[in-house]
């Protein structure tokens, strides 16, 4: 059932491709660059929020005023604060797309289960990132998203009080508590760039950045939206006083806002079943090898004596599986006498997809257990897909 549901969607993915490519040059298809437009936006966000950064007071009785102060009396103030509400929806949707596209399209499977892992933490660190934020304006919804926040952190067993107090500064409000929302805010954010780190290092060659065009496009748009709707803040927080109503923001606030609706420990466990389910992703339903009708070809093994150290393999490898290494020795073929480097392949991270295979160019890799029969046949299998799929 959830095989079959996939498929549906690999094919509904693939067909969306071969749609928006005969509109746009594929190079421009917008949808091969989700993980570089959220880069994108995550990129702007940082640019736009050490702005705001210098003008923000973190206490009950300046923050308010001093987002006020940044939206009508700095110059381009309002509409940097805009770009930052903005680019921080587009950094969601962009990462939302790029799940939901590695989901059904299979690209979080063996090995690529680490980007998987760290993509949840991504996302769960950007969306908290993003409800911190809104705390920030200090205004009605901020006193009810932190109202709601203090609830659903109680309501976790046995360290819930203990964390609830640490994180914002004691039972009730003080002088503590928005310098912790900050630090909740700054911190996570600049994790995120220590997570995008582990997102890429087993990737080789991530499209890190979209197509200029699209950069522009994507600066252009959160721009004119910044300038058009301007991000603005309720009326100042009044302590002591719990606000009935609270604005949705769906990318950010929609567990606060069920949070108001249900029981705060039952939203609790709704949002770790949701997160639970995520990060089981890369292994459920995940068949070995042989179940899925692949011969076990063994890891790509270096053939000494024929390795030039050129390093195509090196670069071709999308698993950053071969390394190069100095020469212990000369290699034993012409080419390879007077190297200087010499390919290893880290098997722990090899998947035995057998592109290095291709990439070399003097026979020196090989996948041992992999027979020309069935090289021919997952040719054969890739061509049905592509050729069903275009029909
Ligand atoms: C939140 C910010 C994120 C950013 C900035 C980001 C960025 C990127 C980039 C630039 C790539 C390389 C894409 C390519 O070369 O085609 C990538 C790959 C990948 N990302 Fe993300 N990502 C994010 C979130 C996520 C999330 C939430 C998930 C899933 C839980 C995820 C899963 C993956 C996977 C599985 C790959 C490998 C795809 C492949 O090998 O083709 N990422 N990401
Ligand atoms: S077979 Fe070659 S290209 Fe594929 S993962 Fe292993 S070393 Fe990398
Ligand atoms: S491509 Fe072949 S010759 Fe070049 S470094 Fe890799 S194994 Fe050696």
């Amino acid at each position: 059932m959830y095989r079959k549901a996939l498929t549906a969607l690999q094919r509904f993915t693939l067909r969306l491709d071969v749609a928006i490519n005969r509109v746009y040059p594929s190079d421009w298809n917008p949808l091969y660059y989700t993980g570089g437009l959220a880069n994108l936006f995550l990129f702007i966000l940082v640019l736009s929020g050490i702005f705001i950064f210098f003008y923000y007071v973190p206490s009950l009785t300046g923050a308010h005023p001093s987002v006020a102060y940044l939206t009508e009396q700095v110059p381009y103030g309002g509409l940097i604060r805009g770009i930052h509400r903005y680019a921080a929806d587009a950094f969601i949707v962009a990462a939302l797309l790029h799940l939901f596209r590695n989901w059904f399209t299979d690209r979080y499977l063996f090995s690529r289960d680490s980007p998987w892992i760290s993509g949840m933490f991504l996302l769960i660190f950007g969306g908290f990132v993003g409800a911190t934020g809104y705390i920030l304006v200090w205004d009605e919804r901020a006193l009810a998203v932190l109202g709601l926040f203090d609830d659903m952190l109680r309501a976790i067993p046995a360290v819930g009080d203990w964390l609830a107090s640490l994180l914002l500064g004691g039972r009730g409000l003080s002088e503590g508590t928005l310098p912790r929302i900050l630090l909740l805010h700054v911190g996570p954010a600049s994790l995120l760039y220590v997570l995008l780190w582990w997102h890429y290092v087993r990737l080789r060659h991530p499209k890190v950045w979209p197509p200029a065009t699209w950069v522009l496009v994507s600066l252009g748009l959160v721009t004119l939206l910044a300038a058009v709707i301007p991000a603005v803040s309720g009326a100042p927080a009044q302590p002591g006083t719990r606000p009935e109503a609270m604005p949705l923001d769906v990318f950010f606030l929609l567990p606060f806002w069920l949070a108001g609706l249900l029981p705060p420990g039952l939203v609790v466990a709704l949002v770790a079943v949701t997160l639970g389910a995520g990060f089981v992703i890369p292994y459920l339903g995940r068949e070995a090898p042989q179940e899925m009708g692949v011969r076990h070809a063994g890891v790509a093994q270096v053939i000494d004596g024929n390795c030039t150290g050129c390093e195509l393999c090196y670069y071709d490898c999308p698993y950053n599986a071969i390394v190069m290494v100095p020469s212990p020795h000369p290699g034993l073929s012409r080419a390879a006498a007077s190297r200087k480097l010499l390919a290893v392949v880290i098997d722990s991270r090899c998947v035995e997809c057998g592109i290095c295979i291709g990439a070399c160019p003097f026979e020196a890799l090989e996948l041992p257990s992999l027979l020309e029969a069935d090289v021919t046949r997952r040719v054969q299998e890739a061509v049905a897909v592509a050729e069903a799929v275009r029909a």
